[in-house]
């Protein structure tokens, strides 16, 4: 196993529509403008397993069926799960920070870590308003004895009065990728694409990965800035971004 490769000092690459931060968000967030209109993010679970143990195992380990994987892994997955609260509440209330006020912010989780999110999520200052769910559909990970391994989860809410004026529905029932990925755990454009539709102008993903939510917020017309730890994802991201300029 090697560790994701990540460096201390950050970069910044703009593109039409997009500034994408390469860096650690604790880092990199106090440094942006404030008045986001949401934040829009999949930070790394810190989970997929039932001991310190299970959850200190690279990422690829614990999140593919396989054991192996075709891509890197990222870095910021082994917290335990009282630092996990405590690291969560750090970066949600930079985040809060530059949200403007009765903006939205979704934060995706498992079951496992859905408890210590909401509380970090409130703890930061949000007000939490619901919980979303991601069906991944009946071609997920059966349970012998039990019950499909067939959600995720997004804690969400917003900062003082929610100020959008959108109706969405509170389950999106869309496939998990199967080719094309550029993320080990990346979230699916459709899903993206129909939580963006609930955000204002300008989203802020601070844990952007491959900049699936980028793409999406880009693709309707939404202004985005995005912050990646793992030099390997950062690049993926830039390209991926850059690619939809030309
Ligand atoms: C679950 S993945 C996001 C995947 C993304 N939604 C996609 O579709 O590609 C979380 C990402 O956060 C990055 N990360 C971990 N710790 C970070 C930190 N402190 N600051 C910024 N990024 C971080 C990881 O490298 C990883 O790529």
């Amino acid at each position: 196993m090697t560790s994701p490769r990540v460096r201390k000092a950050t970069q910044l690459v703009r593109l039409p529509g997009a500034e994408l931060h390469r860096g650690d968000c604790l880092a990199v967030l106090p440094t942006l403008s404030p008045g986001f209109d949401a934040i829009v993010t999949d930070p790394p679970y810190s989970s997929g397993g039932q001991s310190k143990g299970s959850r200190a195992a690279s990422t690829g380990q614990k999140y593919l069926n396989t054991g192996g994987t075709a891509f890197p892994d990222f870095a910021g997955d082994s917290k335990d799960q009282r630092s996990y609260l405590h690291w969560s509440a750090l970066w949600m209330a930079l985040c809060y920070d530059k949200l403007k006020d009765g903006g939205l912010a979704i934060v995706f989780t498992d079951w496992r870590q859905l408890p210590v999110t909401s509380d970090a999520f409130q703890a930061a200052g949000f007000t939490w308003r619901g919980v979303g769910v991601w069906d991944k559909g009946s071609s997920s990970r059966p349970y012998k004895g039990g019950f499909r391994a067939q959600t995720e989860f997004f804690v969400w809410g917003s900062k003082g009065m929610l100020a959008g004026d959108t109706y969405s529905p509170g389950v999106f029932n869309v496939q998990q990728q199967r080719g094309g990925k550029l993320h080990q755990v990346g979230k699916p454009l459709p899903l993206m694409d129909a939580l963006l539709k609930a955000c204002g102008p300008r989203v802020l993903d601070p844990f952007m990965g491959s900049a699936t939510t980028g793409v999406a917020a880009i693709a309707q017309g939404k202004h985005f800035t995005g912050i990646e730890l793992t030099e390997h994802y950062f690049d993926v991201a830039v390209e991926r971004i850059r690619s939809k300029d030309a």
